[in-house]
């Protein structure tokens, strides 16, 4: 199956405009020559046209680190999806952990923000994963289940055609302590095989599964090694292009 990998960086509450245009730049350059393999970054809002005047003729797409689903109205502080859209987005990002555990986001708001997203043609990347104590009680299986059931729920499969989704253990966030490739591979297959029966067999093999969670250039080639890991959403390690470039090009550091 021909998934083309996403290699993206979402650079959280880090980085003003200018500071933002400037990593975005060196990205760029290093990125020409970069093939088959989707490059996406994710500065914060007030960044995002600055950035797109500067990244347009480049491989590099540009993302938001959130939405809200209406479309306009009186909803202070918010940003619609076709806001971002003519800001030159194209992916979003929906549901990180640190939006479920600062800003009270849940599955169902996690759906709405996603049918937004796609209203607007916008590549929705749905972050999943379990907390640690989720993960001691052996509750993983079950918490991603309900993340991808009430999240996806109501969508037609032709719908979700740009659906990426992000497993994010949450353990493994900004700690340094990634999943093993192991782990990642089997909760990866898990999710895969839950989206075929969820949806149909077809869907399931042409959704990109990406993982996040202390990627970095040292552990990126052994995780893209396996079948279902099909790119990284990456934090800490995306701030700084040349290393984030390391991670972009892992199949050329073996
Ligand atoms: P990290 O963050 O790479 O710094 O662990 C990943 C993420 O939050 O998407």
């Amino acid at each position: 199956m021909n998934r083309i990998p996403l290699i993206a960086g979402n650079w959280k509450m880090f980085k003003t405009g200018s500071q933002s245009v400037e990593t975005a730049l060196s990205l760029a350059e290093l990125s020409c020559d970069v093939k088959d393999i989707d490059i996406m970054i994710a500065p914060p809002f007030p960044a995002l046209a600055l950035v797109n005047e500067k990244i347009r003729a480049s491989r590099i797409h540009l993302g938001a680190q959130n939405l809200f689903y209406e479309k306009a109205g009186a909803y202070t502080g918010e940003v619609s999806a076709e806001m971002l859209k003519e800001t030159g987005v194209s992916y979003v990002i929906i549901g990180h952990s640190e939006r479920r555990q600062y800003f009270g986001e849940t599955n169902e708001s996690v759906c709405r923000k996603i049918r937004a997203a796609v209203d607007s043609a916008l590549a929705p990347v749905m972050c999943i994963g379990e907390t640690e104590d989720e993960k001691k009680e052996e509750k993983t299986f079950y918490v991603l289940d309900k993340q991808i059931e009430n999240g996806l729920k109501g969508f037609r499969s032709d719908e979700l055609s740009d659906l990426v989704i992000a497993y994010e253990p949450v353990w493994a966030i900004g700690t340094g302590n990634s999943a093993t490739p192991d782990q990642v591979q089997q909760v990866h297959r898990y999710i895969r095989t839950k989206i075929q029966k969820f949806f149909n067999r077809k869907f399931a093999e042409e959704t990109r599964i990406i993982y996040g969670g202390s990627v970095k250039p040292d552990n990126i080639s052994e995780l893209m090694a396996h079948d279902d890991v099909d790119g990284a959403l990456v934090g800490g390690a995306s701030l700084d292009a040349d290393n984030f470039i390391k991670i972009i090009k892992y199949n050329r550091m073996k």
